[in-house]
């Protein structure tokens, strides 16, 4: 059987499991032009608690009674489509769901020869990209500068700290907990790492950042920015990824200091990884190389079973995690 999670309603603050439905179907067959794929893992991203709001986006919003929108990796099982054949392994955005019917636009094959198939959705994938091109393209670091990243031990968060000791930079990580600022230090090789949870986060960028912050690249908002904005250098970048301590927040608290910008002629500036898509064989062959040669280091968080994805969105939103977080179908 198909096994399938459909949105039911919009949730207010964070998802429930009543905002889903769940639902049994036949599994698809492929028509003239289609494929079948059994979908092995699914994605859980943060931005998967924005389409479920109805408001104005970068993408439109996953509409109540559809398939809840997700990123997936799995194996062709059927298909009539002559660009891909059984046994290949294909990512898409197939959605919450234990099989996938698609005429193949918006797949592509990816090689288990490079990385296990769940890597394709993390630092190979979306969050990989992201990365890339919101630290080097947004946030140009030079070498000897200081870059300062928030949610550091997350999929996108440890991708861009590592590029960032790549191209030589201080490098400093922003976590949740003892754990996860020990894996930024002693496994990733950030200078240094701020846990968030436990220490006065102003002081301690200060302490961290002698130079103060060339580049913060921000996957939180809130509070957290508005203590690298304290922070900043001379004609400093600071990448605009995502705010998730306000996903689940009624009004979003923008930032206060805001005027940090002006004292040091910085620039802030938001970036959508969509807008890539035409570099992203780029990042690929970077990524791919890095990953090969172990100047970049992948953690994926396995947890198993589709039927437990409502709780699994939650770890996201806890930090009850480590690396990339994806569900085992
Ligand atoms: N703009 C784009 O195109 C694009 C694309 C992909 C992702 N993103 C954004 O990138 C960010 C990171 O995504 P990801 O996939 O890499 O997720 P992730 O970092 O793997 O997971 C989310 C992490 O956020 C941290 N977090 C949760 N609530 C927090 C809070 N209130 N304050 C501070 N930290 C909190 C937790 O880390 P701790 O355990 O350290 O607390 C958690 O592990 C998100 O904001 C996402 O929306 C943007």
């Amino acid at each position: 059987m198909n096994k399938i999670f459909k949105l039911a309603s919009r949730p207010q603050g964070l998802p429930k499991r009543s905002d889903f439905s769940y639902e049994e179907a036949p599994i698809p067959t492929a028509g003239d032009g289609e494929l079948v794929v059994k979908i092995h893992f699914i994605s859980l991203d943060p931005a998967m608690r924005g389409w479920m709001n109805d408001s104005r986006s970068y993408i439109r919003p996953v509409e109540i009674g559809e398939v809840m929108r997700a990123s997936t990796v799995g194996e062709v099982i059927e298909s009539k489509n002559p660009q891909f054949k059984v046994g290949d392994h294909v990512v898409g955005m197939q959605g919450v769901q234990s099989y996938g019917l698609s005429n193949g636009k918006g797949l592509s094959k990816v090689s288990t020869k490079l990385a296990p198939l769940q890597t394709y959705l993390g630092a190979l994938g979306g969050p990989g990209l992201t990365a890339y091109f919101g630290l080097l393209d947004v946030g140009q670091p030079k070498a000897g500068e200081t870059v300062l990243v928030s949610a550091a031990s997350g999929a996108v968060g440890s991708v861009v700290g590592q590029i960032a000791k790549i191209k030589g930079c201080r490098v400093v990580g922003i976590a949740g907990g003892a754990e996860k600022c020990r894996y930024l230090t002693e496994e990733l090789g950030f200078d240094a790492a701020i846990d968030y949870k436990n220490e006065d986060v102003r002081k301690a960028i200060r302490k961290a950042c002698p130079d103060r912050v060339d580049v913060y690249f921000d996957n939180v908002g809130g509070e957290i920015l508005d203590h690298a904005l304290a922070n900043l250098n001379l004609r400093a970048r600071v990448v605009i990824c995502g705010a998730i301590s306000q996903y689940n927040e009624s009004s979003i608290q923008g930032p206060k200091n805001y005027l940090s910008l002006l004292v040091s002629r910085a620039r802030m500036e938001g970036l959508v990884i969509f807008d890539y898509k035409d570099r992203f064989m780029e990042a690929y062959a970077d990524l791919g190389k890095w990953l090969a040669t172990g100047q970049l280091k992948t953690k994926e968080q396995v947890e198993e079973g589709i039927e437990n994805f409502p709780e699994t969105l939650l770890r996201l939103f806890s930090g009850e995690k480590m690396g990339k977080l994806v569900l085992k179908v």
